[in-house]
């Protein structure tokens, strides 16, 4: 089928969200390098199951972003296959990465960043809007998801007017907006003081408790060894 077609019998199914599975098939993304080694991730073959909570560690420049920027389809591998739920996201046209990226992905990234001329409430609402949700059911999710992560009361604020942190969980409710099955977050906890970060991770337990497919990097040994499998990267290479 089509991924497009599966899209949109997928937006039927919202009320059966399950997490989605991914193959990483010999997966590689170089970056040409002018001096030296190539740089990015070379011949990464994982299987992340539905449902599955997956840790993603390793050194500064070992390819962790890199590997899910490819999973979100925001970038081409250079080589492999990628598949989600069997669907090979790279093969398919713009469009449908676009509305793959839109509805059946969400994605917390190191920067985390929001539209600074929206308020709070209304980066949540975004993507709801984007996808079609009406207007109304779009606003009471996002200001139940604000509350979920602490923001309740700060829905009117800009992003100016938060604290990294805060920030941070503004866009994890943002990532949530569309019921995502699979939840990219690339270091969610890095700027969080320890209470803040497990409030963070509880978030992330309760997406995967409620059907998501949960992918964290982190640096924190501890969250990396409680996932149901762990990725260790190092120059690239999938080591563990
Ligand atoms: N757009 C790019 N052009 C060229 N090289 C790149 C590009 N993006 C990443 N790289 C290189 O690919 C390697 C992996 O980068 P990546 O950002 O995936 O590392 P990381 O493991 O996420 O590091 P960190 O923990 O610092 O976030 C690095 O050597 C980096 O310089
Ligand atoms: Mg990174």
């Amino acid at each position: 089928m089509a991924l497009s077609a599966y899209l949109a019998e997928e937006t039927c199914a919202v009320a059966s969200r399950r997490g989605a599975g991914v193959v990483m098939d010999n997966v590689s993304r170089t970056y040409p390098a002018s001096a030296g080694p190539a740089a990015g991730v070379f011949g990464i073959c994982a299987q992340l199951a539905a449902g599955s909570f997956v840790t993603v560690s390793g050194p500064s420049g070992s390819g962790k972003s890199t590997l899910l920027n490819l999973v979100a389809a925001l970038d081409h591998p250079t080589g492999g296959r990628l598949l989600v739920d069997g669907r090979d996201i790279a093969a398919s046209p713009e469009r449908a990465r676009a509305e793959y990226r839109l509805r059946l992905v969400g994605c917390l990234f190191q920067d985390a960043p929001l539209v600074g001329e929206l308020s709070v409430a209304n980066n949540v609402v975004l993507p709801g809007l984007l996808a079609r949700t009406d207007r109304r059911a779009a606003r009471g999710r996002a200001q139940e998801l604000l509350e979920r992560v602490g923001l309740g009361t700060q829905t009117t604020l800009f992003p100016a007017q938060l604290s990294v942190g805060q920030r941070q969980r503004a866009a994890l409710a943002r990532a949530l907006m569309n019921r995502p099955r699979l939840l990219l977050a690339d270091e969610p906890t890095g700027n969080l003081d320890r209470a803040t970060g497990r409030q963070v991770m509880e978030l992330l337990a309760d997406a995967q408790a409620e059907g998501c497919t949960v992918v964290v990097v982190t640096h924190d040994p501890e969250i990396a060894a409680a996932g149901d499998q762990h990725l260790r990267l190092l120059d690239g290479h999938l080591v563990a």
